[in-house]
């Protein structure tokens, strides 16, 4: 028989713990869900009163929550209890690129994963199921494994054995549709050695998907499998990205090349959004780490064909740069340039590997003002990437330093005033119902828009007097 599951513990409250714990107590009411993590702040704001103070924003997470919160669903940073307390556990942390040391700018940093497995391997009592959730490098169970075997012999009592099985069940879930995501999945994996773990595991899941979309897999295809899937997306945008310019100087228009090949059917209609280059936490971090396993394998050719895919990318936002700069006459010092979107995609507060952050500094570099504008990302994040938020005299900042400043404004229309240009960088679905004739009669001239994303009415754009670049289109 394999063990019933009544309590989950998971460790790591973001942007996959959070909404991925809350539908799990959402769909199996019969089972406690305890989402621990060591930031007290970001679990403060799991358990706000006011939903809109969640500390991620995900449509149709608030409601969910609502449902859940403090009946089977408890977020706080009680984590020994509640490992003590759990029949499997969900690692759920990050796992960023590592900035120094071995492998640094291309492994990922599994410190915090080590930590995790510390932890369990410290509190768990009697057998535990323990999940990697996280996305880790191919081969990392290994370590965990290591971890929780040798502490067996450290911190088990003779009567109550510790005892462990670990299982790889990695996430797919993309921010703005988590919810929808996770509610309905293309597929669940779950890799591992032991039938009654993944049994355990797969009766979660089997309250809402149906058993078909569970697949079951060795240990070592579930995690390729998760970096592979990461790296295939990320390699059609890049490769729909090289064509945007070759649309650009050809005359023709992405938009209808992305039709014309999507419609055949092995190719697919999906990610072939030509834009200013793939943000978000997940994309490069997954690449490197598959490159940097393909050059500690020896496989040179491997890792440069991977590591293409994120040339490609760094280049698109530095030719977006390139391509305001040259367009507003050769120089931007001292103009101001309205940045619509902060976030890396719409319907998320994330602003991780955003391209805005690159296509921002390029600009603030050549001394430009920049007023951004973003319905939900808060203004701390654009300071961690930007420097301190100036609100000084745009004159006398480009005259003393050369380089520019920016501010920071909730009200889109404040952002149309003496602007020079307005550069779209997220999807945000309140940016194609610009009304152009209000932004127009407040910008200056020449007056430009450059839309990355390609969801301007251009004809209203002209019409009222300005100018318009898009993504895979060009001068218009
Ligand atoms: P995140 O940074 O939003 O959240 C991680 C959380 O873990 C943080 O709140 C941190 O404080 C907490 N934490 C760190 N060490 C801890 C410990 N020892 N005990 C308890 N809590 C601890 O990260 P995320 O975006 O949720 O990503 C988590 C993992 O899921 C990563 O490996 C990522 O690659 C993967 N993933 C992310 C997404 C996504 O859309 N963001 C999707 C699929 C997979
Ligand atoms: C991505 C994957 O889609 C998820 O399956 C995966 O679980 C997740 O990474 C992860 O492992 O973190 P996410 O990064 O949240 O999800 O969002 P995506 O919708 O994949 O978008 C990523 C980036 O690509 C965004 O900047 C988006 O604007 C861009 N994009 C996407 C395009 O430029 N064009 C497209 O056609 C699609």
């Amino acid at each position: 028989m394999n063990k019933k599951i009544k309590n989950i513990c998971c460790l790591g409250a973001g942007y996959v713990g959070g909404p991925t714990m809350a539908v799990i107590a959402f769909k199996c009411s019969h089972i406690i869900v305890n989402v621990v993590d060591t930031n007290q702040q970001r679990v403060d704001a799991w358990n706000a009163n006011d939903l809109n103070k969640l500390p991620i924003f995900e449509p149709g997470l608030d409601k969910i929550i609502a449902e859940t919160r403090n009946k089977n669903l408890f977020f706080s940073t009680k984590i020994e209890k509640n490992i003590s307390n759990a029949d499997i556990i969900f690692i759920s942390v990050n796992t960023p690129t590592k900035t120094k040391g071995l492998g640094a700018g291309k492994a990922s940093d599994l410190k915090w994963i080590e930590l995790c497995a510390r932890q369990v391997a410290k509190f768990a009592i009697g057998h535990t199921i323990v999940i990697e959730k996280s996305t880790l490098p191919v081969r990392t169970a290994e370590v965990i494994k290591q971890i929780l075997n040798e502490s067996q012999s450290k911190y088990s009592v003779d009567k109550e054995k510790k005892t462990f099985d670990i299982l790889s069940n990695p996430e797919f879930l993309a921010e703005g549709s988590a919810i929808q995501d996770l509610l309905n999945p293309d597929r669940v994996l779950i890799g591992g050695d032991n039938k009654k773990a993944i049994d355990s595991l797969s009766e979660i899941y089997e309250n809402w998907i149906v058993k078909e979309k569970i697949l079951h897999t060795n240990l070592w295809s579930s995690e390729l499998a998760k970096l592979t899937a990461n790296a295939f997306l990320a390699q059609r945008i890049s490769s729909i990205n090289t064509i945007s310019v070759l649309c650009e100087k050809t005359g023709a228009n992405v938009k209808q090349v992305s039709k014309a090949i999507g419609l055949d059917h092995r190719i697919g209609n999906k990610f072939l959004d030509a834009g200013p280059g793939f943000g978000g936490s997940c994309f490069q971090k997954d690449l490197l780490n598959l490159v940097y396993l393909s050059e500690s394998l020896g496989l040179n050719e491997v890792a440069e064909y991977w590591n293409q895919v994120i040339e490609i990318n760094n280049w698109q936002r530095k030719r977006i740069s390139k391509l305001i700069i040259e367009k507003l006459f050769g120089t931007v010092g001292g103009k101001k340039i309205g940045i619509l979107g902060f976030s890396f995609k719409a319907n998320t507060n994330d602003t991780r590997e955003s391209s805005a952050i690159q296509i921002s500094r390029d600009l603030l570099e050549e001394g430009a003002f920049l007023i951004i504008h973003d319905p939900k990302v808060n203004i701390k994040d654009i300071e961690y990437y930007l420097g301190p938020n100036q609100k000084r005299d745009m004159q006398i900042d480009s005259e003393t330093k050369g380089y520019g400043c920016w501010s920071f404004t909730d009200n889109l229309e404040k952002i149309y005033q003496d602007s020079d240009a307005l550069v779209v960088i997220t999807e945000w679905s309140k940016y194609s119902q610009i009304k152009w004739d209000i932004a127009s009669k407040n910008m200056r001239r020449p007056g430009w828009v450059f839309d990355t994303r390609g969801i301007i009415n251009i004809d209203e754009v002209k019409k009222n007097g300005l100018k318009i670049w898009v993504v895979g289109n060009g001068e218009l």
